[in-house]
């Protein structure tokens, strides 16, 4: 090598000219000299061992090898070492980050990497980007130091096992991404002090991080995670169950896809700028959807959020369940879920029912009204026989909350009053159903109780113990109506009345004509 090298610097190097521009130009455009292939034959002809001699045919590649022995001496040059030439057993380029990439960017110099060399310290250099591999062709090298570089990427650790007498190594300080190193062969040579920092192998600090990650982190993480999907999932089922989270907003969106985007089909009926759809939630749940059509002010869609927060609150057997409702738009909606039942309007006209059904029912809506007038006084309802369901054991619902209403007891009492009086006379066959309540009123007290028999639904069939027992009834209805009776008169005593006469049948019994 060194009666190489000496021709080649004694031939270009010195002729400075020629390094004129940057240095990597004028290495790659330095073309060989005329005698250049015939010392390079004389060469190998001397010495065959010589790497470049090894090729079938080691002229075709005369220009790289040209290449490769004047980067090679001019690295001599640049290493300051006097005895570099005669001496070319190390590259050390420690600390120089200014010229050491510009070596490694001469791949044809690694490729013929002299054979003289046997350490390489490429160490503090501020290197970036993947491992150089090119400097793995050099195979006889005895140490290698890559370390406190910023080098990443995987590190061909696999490729090492070629480099037979490598004694020492150095990766530390790097950012390699991590490998089963202590799996590789590699590792029978070289322990862990070879790849401190390296990213190759987790290092202890950052293995006690990720443990304490593991036994502390982790779990709490989990934790946070399994709450946060079971809040997710409770909100979720809030919209079919008896969860007791009360606040349950509906978009509009949600509205459109339980009910195929208020389609016709889904139309159960209109009443009062009120539509009534019937849609399915997301998670099968059925609901009744009423949509109000009325513009309201800022001001009452507050309230109306306000009364719904309240209405998802309640819980009763003879209280329609509201699941929430939605404001986000013009109509505003309420959300309520569905039974399958008819209204009682339509139970009365349609099947004649006995008396003791519907003394039954009379009992389920004050139980209904008990409830609201102990727990929840400011909620307004609806208790016409149209806005009340029946579920399917008999079971009344009051199903029509009225919003942005003054509430009192006194008003609930009468409208408990009519009620009632609907359903043991035949207000329907009266003919006075558009003449309003107020005649119809009138209508019951003209003719009770001299000529009761003309008000009671005449499809009630009695006996006599039932006569009277309608009677008592008619007479509570009175009660309710009348606005001094009214005001002596408690919930929970009419209710106690009803549930007395109620019972009577169990006792007297009833011809049953349901
Ligand atoms: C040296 O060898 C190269 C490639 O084999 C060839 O292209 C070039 O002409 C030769 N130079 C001389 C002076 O023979
Ligand atoms: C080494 O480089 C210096 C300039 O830095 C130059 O003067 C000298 O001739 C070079 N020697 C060799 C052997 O390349
Ligand atoms: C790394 O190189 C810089 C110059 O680039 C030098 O100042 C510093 O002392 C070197 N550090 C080590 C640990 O060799
Ligand atoms: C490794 O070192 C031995 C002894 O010094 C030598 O014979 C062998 O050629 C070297 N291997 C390589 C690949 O340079
Ligand atoms: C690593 O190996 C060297 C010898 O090659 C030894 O001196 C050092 O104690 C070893 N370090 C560890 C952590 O095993
Ligand atoms: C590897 O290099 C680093 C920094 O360059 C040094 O601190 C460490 O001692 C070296 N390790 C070995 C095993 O040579």
């Amino acid at each position: 090598m060194a009666s190489l090298l000496l021709p080649m610097a004694a031939a270009f190097l010195l002729a400075p000219a020629i390094l004129s521009t940057t240095v990597v130009d004028d290495l790659r455009n330095l073309r060989p000299p005329p005698e250049f292939n015939s010392t390079i034959a004389g060469n190998c002809i001397c010495n065959p061992s010589l790497r470049y001699c090894g090729n079938s045919r080691p002229l075709d590649d005369l220009d790289e090898i040209f290449k490769s022995t004047i980067v090679a001496s001019h690295l001599c040059n640049e290493s300051h070492n006097p005895n570099c030439v005669e001496s070319f057993d190390k590259i050390d380029l420690r600390g120089r980050p200014k010229i050491a990439p510009l070596y490694l960017s001469f791949d044809f110099f690694w490729k013929y990497c002299p054979l003289t060399i046997r350490s390489i310290d490429f160490s503090n250099n501020s290197l970036r980007g993947e491992f150089p591999t090119s400097v793995l062709a050099c195979a006889q090298v005895e140490a290698l130091d890559f370390s406190r570089n910023e080098l990443r990427g995987d590190f061909p650790i696999e490729r090492l096992t070629s480099l037979v007498n490598l004694t020492v190594l150095n990766l530390s300080y790097n950012h390699f991404s991590e490998c089963k190193l202590s799996e590789s062969l590699v590792f029978r040579r070289f322990n862990s002090s070879n790849f401190v920092h390296s990213g190759l192998i987790p290092n202890k600090q950052s293995f006690a991080v990720k443990a304490l990650f593991l036994m502390i982190g982790l779990p709490v993480l989990v934790i946070l995670i399994v709450g946060f999907i079971a809040m997710l999932c409770f909100r979720r089922r809030d919209l079919s169950s008896e969860s007791q989270q009360p606040r349950v907003h509906f978009t509009t969106s949600m509205l459109k896809a339980a009910t195929s985007g208020f389609s016709r089909e889904n139309l159960e009926g209109t009443s009062d700028g009120v539509d009534i759809y019937r849609g399915i939630l997301r998670d099968g749940t059925q609901v009744r959807i009423e949509i109000y059509r009325s513009e309201i002010s800022n001001e009452s869609k507050r309230k109306f959020v306000e009364e719904c927060e309240v209405l998802v609150q309640l819980r009763h057997k003879n209280l329609v369940r509201v699941l929430g409702w939605c404001e986000d738009w013009v109509p505003r909606a309420i959300v309520t879920r569905w039974t399958d039942g008819e209204s009682l309007e339509m139970w009365l006209t349609e099947r004649a029912p006995p008396l003791k059904h519907r003394l039954k029912i009379l009992v389920g809506v004050m139980e209904g009204m008990c409830y609201l007038h102990e727990s929840w006084p400011q909620v307004g309802y609806d208790l016409r026989t149209s806005s009340i369901i029946l579920s399917e054991n008999l079971e009344p619902l009051i199903a029509r909350f009225e919003f942005d209403s003054r509430n009192n007891t006194s008003k609930n009492k009468h409208k408990f009053g009519v009620l009632l009086l609907e359903m043991i006379t035949n207000r329907g066959k009266m003919g006075d159903l558009e003449a309003g309540e107020a005649r119809f009123i009138e209508h019951i007290r003209k003719n009770f109780p001299g000529n009761s028999q003309n008000l009671r639904d005449e499809r009630i069939m009695m006996a006599s113990t039932a006569i009277e027992q309608a009677r008592q009834v008619i007479e509570i209805g009175l009660a309710c109506i009348n606005h001094s009776a009214n005001e002596q008169l408690k919930m929970d005593h009419i209710r106690r009345i009803l549930l007395r006469i109620y019972r009577s049948f169990h006792v007297h019994g009833s011809p049953n004509h349901g």
